[in-house]
């Protein structure tokens, strides 16, 4: 019998114990559970999120849908000859408990990663390291329930695509694989194999020996106990932000000449990996709080829920640490703690035609206007969802748009069509690209334009410095940025074929003048949507204020705002007094809160 609990507290569900609440909250202890859990109604009709042993994890406010959590126990040696031992482990097992059972056991290969909070689950999931192990190297294939088909699968390493603190779980496939099991390949030896990582290396020397695995897991719990605080006395979620790992050139040419002494590690062809602690000790940091919050005086990559710390005290102090280090060094942290939320905010980044508002040259009254409201860069918006940064369409007026907003971070670039007003910004995307590709998501002929007009991006020798994009072509299909579905709705500019998205219950259509009864289903219960309308005479290409109201009369979102004005709109004042109730004029700067 399964059980939702409603209005869930999850403060002791997390090591950062920080207060956070979930609207629902159920447990599973089989497969059968889980069968149970994805036929309700409360699954389907919620956003739904995974927990482990919340030791990596950040809520960002109450949260809006179904929080699930394992109970899967058991850990057991199945198979054992000589060189090899496989070992099998319930996704709820502490991994700490876990590793010392393994040690006792004589079973090396895991000893390194003694004494980390969390669950086995998580070291599948997270990838989980530490003093040069990490758990994918030692993992033999990973038993997930697949929500997608409701069936059990098995991954293989090479499936779960295992990276610095990423796998499959955590990017293409999130949400879908829930983890039931984790087998790892370990070796029957007392001795360890791995002890070359900076201290174990200096105990390993101060020894005269090999050490046994019981001793390098007691080092690493004493280096541990030494540097990181102990959840159970102070909150916090380990590493906060990732190493940062980038592109040689880049340090070389810019970083290192901001400042030569930033140490660095050789971490594949052309990349390097920065101690992110150094450049945060090095931007001032140690010890400085924000509100309950506070960066751990031990380990700057550390924090720390100091004095009953808000969510909020936590993301301004990293979001205070993220600019900074970027100011001083030139290098952009990323959070490595999973920040979840279920609020999306939008900003519009322009709300003007192609020639934006004013016009060049132009004198009429709402191109004199002083009001704000009335000047428009060309159309484009920001959205901040699932704790990553979307942009939809790249302007000529980019560089001034991200200026603007502060943007620092993209995760993905979704383009509409290839109009110029649409794309021309996309070499200002460079200082997104200094550690690998921008990900652009785009029909197939738009990326046939861009290869045109952008040429010099995709030769195969480069000139060092042009913007890289991985360009991936998408269908009307939905398709996933990170575990985010995002569901392009074909409309039609002018006779054009042009794409809009859907992201959760917000759409945002910009130059649409047509749409077909199938791609308007996809437009039906949202509690936003950003419409184009162009001027309140028609126009062969774009809505018009009268057909644009139409539109969203028929499809009822609970708010709509109207964007890509040309002059011949009027006044922003004007335009907002005459409006239906639910409806606004979009304005450059305007933030929308989607809950
Ligand atoms: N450093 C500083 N100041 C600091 C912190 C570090 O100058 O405040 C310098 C250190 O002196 C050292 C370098 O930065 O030269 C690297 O430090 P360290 O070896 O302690 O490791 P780390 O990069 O800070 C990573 C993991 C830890 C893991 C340790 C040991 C990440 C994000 N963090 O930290 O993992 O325990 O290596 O392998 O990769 C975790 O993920 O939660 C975690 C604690």
């Amino acid at each position: 019998m399964i059980t939702f609990e409603h209005n869930k507290d999850l403060t002791s569900l997390t090591t950062f114990a920080i207060p956070a609440r979930a609207r629902l909250y159920a447990e599973y202890a089989d497969v059968k559970d889980l069968i149970r859990i994805t036929r309700s109604d409360e699954y389907n009709s919620n956003n739904v999120f995974h927990i482990g042993g919340g030791s990596n994890l950040l809520f960002d406010g109450e949260y809006d849908g179904l929080i699930l959590k394992s109970k899967i126990k058991g850990r057991q040696i199945y198979l054992k000859d000589d060189k090899t031992v496989y070992v099998i482990a319930g996704a709820s097992e502490n991994w700490s408990d876990f590793v010392d059972w393994c040690v006792e056991n004589g079973l090396g290969g895991l000893e390194n990663l003694a004494g980390i909070p969390g669950e086995v689950g998580a070291s599948a999931v997270q990838n989980v390291g530490a003093y040069g192990v990490e758990a994918g190297d030692r993992i033999f294939s990973v038993e997930c329930f697949d929500s997608f088909t409701r069936k059990v699968v098995t991954l293989k390493p090479n499936e779960c695509k295992f990276g610095y603190r990423t796998s499959v779980f955590k990017t293409e496939a999130k949400g879908r694989y829930y983890v039931l099991r984790v087998s790892y390949l370990l070796t029957p030896s007392d001795e360890s194999s791995e002890y070359g990582y900076g201290p174990l290396k200096s105990f390993a020397e101060k020894l005269g020996r090999v050490p046994t695995i019981g001793e390098i897991a007691d080092e690493v719990k004493r280096i541990r106990d030494s540097k990181l605080p102990n959840p159970a006395e102070i909150g916090s979620a380990g590493s906060f932000f990732k190493n940062p790992v980038i592109n040689e050139y880049y340090f070389n040419e810019e970083v290192l000449r901001r400042n030569p002494d930033v140490p660095s590690y050789k971490a594949g062809e052309n990349l390097v990996k920065v101690p992110a602690g150094w450049l945060i000790e090095q931007a001032g940091f140690k010890g400085k709080v924000v509100g309950g919050a506070q960066v751990y005086p031990k380990q700057c990559l550390v924090l720390v829920n100091k004095n009953n710390a808000s969510a909020e005290d936590v993301l301004n102090l990293s979001n205070e640490i993220i600019k900074t280090v970027n100011e001083k060094f030139g290098i952009m942290l990323e959070p490595e703690v999973n920040i979840i939320s279920t609020k999306m905010k939008i900003t519009i980044l322009g709300s003007g035609t192609s020639k934006g508002v004013p016009e060049i040259a132009c004198g009429c009254r709402v191109c004199r206007s002083h009001d704000m409201h009335d000047k428009r860069l060309r159309a484009s918006a920001l959205v901040e969802v699932d704790g990553q940064n979307l942009l939809i369409d790249v302007t000529p007026d980019f560089r001034q748009q991200a200026l603007r907003c502060d943007l620092h971070h993209l995760d993905g670039v979704l383009i509409t069509h290839s109009h110029y007003d649409h794309v021309g910004g996309f070499d200002d995307l460079r200082p997104f690209c200094f550690n690998g590709p921008v990900t652009v998501y785009l029909r197939h002929d738009v990326n046939e334009d861009l290869h045109r007009r952008l040429d010099y991006c995709f030769k195969s020798h480069l000139y060092p410095g042009v913007p890289v994009f991985d360009m991936k072509e998408i269908s009307r299909s939905p398709f996933y940025i990170n575990g985010t579905r995002i569901l392009p709705i074909e409309v039609r500019h002018g006779k054009l074929p042009i794409v809009g998205y859907r992201i959760g219950d917000f759409a945002y259509l910009t130059d649409v003048k047509t749409i077909s009864d199938e791609e308007k289903s996809k437009l039906f219960g949202l509690k936003g949507l950003v419409i184009n309308a162009l001027r309140r005479r028609e126009h062969f290409a774009h809505l018009s204020l009268s057909e644009a109201l139409a539109l969203i009369d028929e499809v009822k979102p609970e708010r709509a705002w109207l964007t890509h004005f040309s002059h011949e709109m009027g006044l922003h004042s004007e335009v907002e007094s005459m409006l239906p109730e639910n409806v606004y004029p979009c304005y450059d700067g305007l933030e929308i809160e989607i809950k």
